[in-house]
């Protein structure tokens, strides 16, 4: 196998398949030092920053360079003068589909994309693969190959249709770095609200702990409490009066999220349209005309 690319998703990704008895015999990258330095700790023949050192008898390719330098590393390896047809060739972007390396696959290579569901850093344990979801898409004849990839990584595969690839990317962007604008946005109400709290987090904490628990045990729909599911209008405008006078700039935010919560509380059928309409009216109203959310 060789990887390309000797960055966060690289290192780690060549620690867990040595770790787990796949062959790393050849580390590629943009800077000769960190190709070296990753082949030597993985035991890799090849350490190089000239695509020309690929070994002849790699089978299987991994691609972990930025999203947006995918389609010129590909344009790149394609231009070896090698048979490509018997070769696999992986990226790691969730963002992209298989289509970022077309110029391998039509060279002969079979092309897929390998998206682990994780957040990794160049220091990450190798472990960070355990347990975790891997969306695999593209070339049926690499899917397969990916799928088990996955599975002898310690993680799990999840196939992803092609049309789909972008909202499985939406998803995970909202699940991630949403959830850490949401944080953000707390801190800033509890800053602005003067509490006497070192670190604002730390005052949620048991309660974002026992939501994420509720969360995983009744789904959102089971595990929505307060006051949009309780169609308590009288609060949720005290909320956006809070807002108006001293945090105007969240208001869009506040209105967005609370329409949600609506929507998934009549979902589940805490609230009637009856009940829901005057919220969503309170929090259309609190906008103006071109911030306002729609009920959906
Ligand atoms: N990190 C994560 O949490 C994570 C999770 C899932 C998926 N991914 C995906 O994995 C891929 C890599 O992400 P990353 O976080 O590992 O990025 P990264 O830490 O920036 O590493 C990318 C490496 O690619 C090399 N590189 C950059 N441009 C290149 C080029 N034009 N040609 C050859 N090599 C080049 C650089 O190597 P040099 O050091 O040699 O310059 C760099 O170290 C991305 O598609 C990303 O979306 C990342």
């Amino acid at each position: 196998m060789a990887i390309v690319g000797a960055g966060a998703l690289g290192r780690v990704l060549a620690r867990r398949l040595t770790q787990q008895g796949y062959p790393v015999t050849a580390v590629l990258s943009r800077n000769r030092t960190s190709a070296r330095a990753l082949a030597r700790e993985v035991g890799a023949a090849v350490g190089s920053d000239d695509w020309n050192d690929l070994p002849f008898d790699v089978s299987v390719v991994m691609v972990c360079v930025p999203d947006d330098a995918i389609p010129a590393v590909a344009a790149s390896l394609a231009d070896l003068p090698r048979d490509w047809a018997s070769t696999v060739v992986g990226h790691t972007s969730g963002a992209r589909t298989a289509e970022a390396l077309a110029p391998l696959a039509r060279a002969g290579a079979a092309t897929f994309s390998f998206h682990p569901m994780q957040t990794f850093t160049s220091e990450s344990d190798p472990s960070a693969f355990d347990g975790i979801y891997v969306g695999v898409e593209g070339d049926p004849d690499a899917v397969p190959f990916g799928a088990q990839l996955a599975s002898d990584l310690g993680a799990q595969a999840v196939r992803v249709p092609t049309e789909a690839k972008t909202r499985y990317h939406l998803a995970a962007a909202v699940a991630s770095n949403g959830l850490v604008a949401l944080m953000g946005m707390v801190n800033e109400i509890i800053a602005s609200a003067g509490l006497d709290a070192d670190d604002g987090l730390a005052l949620m904490r048991p309660l974002i702990e026992r939501t994420q628990a509720n969360v995983a045990a009744h789904a959102p729909e089971g595990a929505l409490t307060g006051p949009a599911a309780r169609g308590d209008l009288g609060t949720v405008n005290a909320h956006l009066e809070a807002l108006a006078t001293h945090l105007p700039h969240l208001l869009p935010a506040y209105a967005a999220l609370t329409n949600e919560m609506v929507r998934l509380a009549v979902r589940s059928g805490r609230l009637d349209a009856g009940q829901a309409e005057p919220v969503l009216d309170a929090l259309h109203d609190a906008l103006p005309e071109s911030d306002s959310p729609s009920a959906g």
